[in-house]
């Protein structure tokens, strides 16, 4: 196995893959932020980058297939009755099938689908499709199979300019 902890060091990290860049749907976001006291609150370590793209950093091995991240951005509009909330979002694998969860509440569901994953960080680029639950996030505003913005790879060594 090419997956040896004790061989790492603190210069063996990738200059990639650190965290997520996304932005979520930006449609959404956009729609979020053009009504009267629409807005969004980070946590947990989520943070805003230029161009309306978040960052949630990685908590899992810089190199697993299936990446876990860390931080929430929550969305409020139409005075409390919109709240949709993305919390530590994270790959992982469901009857065979890559998703994308959330934590909502006690529960961890699966909001999206993605396409198979092949080389270890090839999740980067990948283009995110609602499940139900996905849909029912959104307030069944969008079909089933709807794309959300691709997941892409943030450094934060670069972020940080
Ligand atoms: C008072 C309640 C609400 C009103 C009056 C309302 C109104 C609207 C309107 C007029 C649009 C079309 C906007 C456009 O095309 O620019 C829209 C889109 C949308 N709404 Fe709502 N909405 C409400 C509640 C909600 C809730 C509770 C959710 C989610 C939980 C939601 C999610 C969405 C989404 C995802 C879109 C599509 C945004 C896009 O990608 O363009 N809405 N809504």
């Amino acid at each position: 196995m090419n997956d040896a902890p004790a061989m790492r060091t603190a210069n063996a990290r990738p200059s990639s893959s650190l965290g997520l860049r996304w932005r979520i749907k930006d449609t959404f976001v956009g729609y979020v932020l053009g009504n009267a006291g629409g807005r969004y609150r980070l946590g947990g370590g989520a943070s805003l980058l230029p161009e309306r793209y978040f960052a949630f950093p990685l908590i899992s091995s810089p190199d697993a297939a299936l990446p876990r991240f860390t931080g929430s951005v929550a969305f409020l509009a139409h005075g409390g009755m919109l709240q949709v909330a993305i919390v530590n979002p994270a790959l992982s694998e469901e009857d065979g099938t890559t998703v994308l969860t959330i934590d909502a509440g006690e529960e961890v569901i699966s909001i999206a689908t993605i396409d198979a994953l092949g080389a270890p960080t090839s999740w980067a680029g990948r283009v995110p499709r609602l499940t139900q639950s996905g849909r029912e996030l959104f307030g069944d505003a969008y079909d089933v199979g709807e794309p959300l913005d691709p997941l892409l790879s943030w450094d934060t060594t670069c972020a940080a300019s």
